[in-house]
Order: structure tokens, then C-alpha cells, then sequence
């Protein structure tokens, strides 16, 4: 197929087909980083800007090492130091930046839908590295990724999604994915976390634990985000632990061999013990290493569609 993108927003705006022409471009990009030399020309002369409106660890390294593995000059933005600190609008920075003929503005925000809007405005390329609770798709690319490479398929692969789904860009962006692909998904976790409104669009919803575990292949915990819990959704961290946290004694009850994932960062000892997240069955640093070939594929694919 062709790549036809100048963006890449959401995984709910892509075909199966398209998902699965960046998952088999992203495993020739992780042969690159296989070899001594670890660096291709894919992106010379191209310039990227990273602007991390929002805190990233993964994200934003990966991000920037996979723009030096393919050769692109690069500016890294530092949001608390812009002139955004002086009022000026979010679509005037951007502007600014594009105007310097920029090719690729990679951004995380914390509003939802943030980098749709600076899309529509501008004609370099746009990709988002999460907006809010809304979408990550390179996050969840890098997860059907790991799933694949592991389970050789995503077709009737069933995937636990566990932990706070209401406020989880990364549940969001694997839903769309797994399901555009055939997996079964299941979104699992406290009633306050996890609502009933994602049936609709064919996940099943789980309140039950042992009862989302049971068939998993693969079991994907997300972080209680601190940071998003406006309200009381559980009692304490302790509590969550006890009643919805992975340990030992949990994953006898999974399938032998379940995958365990985490887009991290990890909150140890509640949603997931130490010795599960560093045991036999995680995969998690894995998730990582893929995360690099994933983005080198995308901004190959995205750079390549961007006007002159
Ligand atoms: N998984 C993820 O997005 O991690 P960071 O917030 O560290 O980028």
C-alpha cells in the first residue's frame, strides 16, 4: 500500500490495513537498531521539532532517538521556558515553528485533541505523542506491536486491559487498534474506573478480576494516574493493590505464559508487583525497545507525505 498521511493523530482514523503497513515497516526499522552502525539517512534534511507540553520519560526519548537513528536534524521545545509561559497561544507557537521550515512537530499536551487542532493549521506534519486522556497511538502501536511479534497474530489474541481506563489515553488508542486488527479486548478494573459506554463499541467490560483474567494472552496494567483523580474512585492505593493489583498469586490464575504489559511508568506494588513486573512473563522492556522502530516507522511514513 501507500502511506498518504501527513499526520498521525489517532489510531481510530486508520484501517487495519494501514496499522499493519506501519507494524511491518516499523520491523525492518528495528533491524537498524540491530546493527553495529545504528543509523539510516531516512530522514536527512528533514528538521523535527519535540514539544512536550507535558511530562515523558519513554515517549520523548524514544521519540528523539528514533529522529537521530534516521538522520533528522532535531529541536527539542521545553514548554516551561517557551513563550507560551507569556500567554502566547498555542496555534502562534506552532505557527512560528512551522514558519522556520519545520517538517514534523511531534507534541503531547495534556488537552484532548490539541494536536487535531494545530493538524488542521499547518502544513508540516503532525504527530501526536498523547493528548489528555484521549489518544497515544504511537504507544499503543509499539503495544500491537510487542503482542505480535510474541503471538505471531492479533486475531482472537485476547487482551486484559486493567487499571484506570476512564482516564487512559493508551486503553483508548489499543482498543481501536486491537480491535481494527481482530483481537478481543476487555477492559477490566473498579466500576469507577472502567465504565459500561465502551461496550457499545465492542470491548467487554470486566468488574471482575478473575473473571478478566482467565483467557488473557495478554494482560496490559495501566498506572493510577495521581495525577488525573479528581474524585475519590478508590479508597486507597492499598486497597486498589489488594483488590485489582497483579502479583504471584494473581498470575497462577492467568494462562501460562500471559504476556504481562505496561506502557509505564510503573507505579510498583499497586497496579503491579516487582516480581511480576521484572519476572518471566513481562514484557515491558521489550515494549520499550519496539517503541523505537515503531516511531522510526512513523515518522519515515509521515515525513514522506509532507509538502515542500
Ligand atoms: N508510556 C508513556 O507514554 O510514558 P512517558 O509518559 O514516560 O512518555
Amino acid at each position: 500500500m501507500e502511506w498518504t498521511r501527513k499526520d498521525l493523530l489517532s489510531l481510530y482514523d486508520l484501517s487495519a490495513e494501514e496499522i499493519t503497513f506501519i507494524l511491518d515497516t516499523a520491523e525492518e526499522f528495528k533491524k537498524v537498531s540491530e546493527r553495529r552502525v545504528k543509523k539510516v539517512p531516512a530522514l536527512r534534511g528533514k528538521t523535527v521539532v519535540n514539544f512536550f507540553v507535558e511530562p515523558s520519560t519513554r515517549t520523548r526519548v524514544s521519540f528523539e532517538l528514533a529522529e537521530q537513528r534516521l538522520s533528522a536534524d532535531i529541536v527539542n521545545m521545553q514548554a516551561a521556558v517557551s513563550s507560551l509561559r507569556k500567554g502566547e497561544t498555542l496555534l502562534d507557537t506552532v505557527r512560528n515553528i512551522e514558519a522556520l521550515q519545520v517538517d514534523l512537530v511531534v507534541m503531547r499536551h495534556s488537552a484532548p485533541g490539541a494536536q487535531d487542532f494545530i493538524a488542521k493549521h499547518l502544513s508540516c506534519g503532525v504527530v501526536n505523542a498523547g493528548d489528555g486522556a484521549h489518544s497515544h497511538p504511537t504507544q499503543a502501536l509499539l503495544d500491537i506491536f510487542t503482542i505480535r511479534e510474541k503471538l505471531g497474530t492479533l486475531k482472537g489474541v485476547n487482551v486484559t486491559i486493567l487499571g484506570d481506563i476512564l482516564h487512559s489515553r493508551v486503553a483508548r488508542s489499543n482498543m481501536w487498534g486491537l480491535l481494527k486488527l481482530g483481537a478481543n479486548v476487555t477492559f477490566a478494573g473498579p466500576s469507577t474506573l472502567v465504565p459500561r459506554e465502551f461496550e457499545e463499541v465492542g470491548v467487554r467490560v470486566c468488574h471482575d478480576l478473575k473473571d478478566a483474567l482467565r483467557d488473557a494472552d495478554v494482560v496490559n496494567l495501566l498506572r493510577i494516574q495521581h495525577e488525573r483523580q479528581t474524585a475519590g474512585f478508590f479508597p486507597s492505593t492499598g486497597e486498589y493493590a489488594k483488590f485489582f493489583g497483579i502479583n504471584r498469586e494473581r498470575v497462577k490464575e492467568m494462562k501460562p505464559g500471559a504476556l504481562i504489559m505496561h506502557p509505564g511508568p510503573i507505579n510498583r506494588d499497586i497496579e503491579l508487583s516487582s516480581e511480576v513486573a521484572d519476572g518471566p512473563n513481562s514484557v515491558i522492556l521489550e515494549q520499550v525497545t519496539n517503541g523505537l522502530a515503531v516511531r522510526m516507522a512513523v515518522l519515515f511514513l509521515v515525513a514522506g507525505c509532507v509538502k515542500k
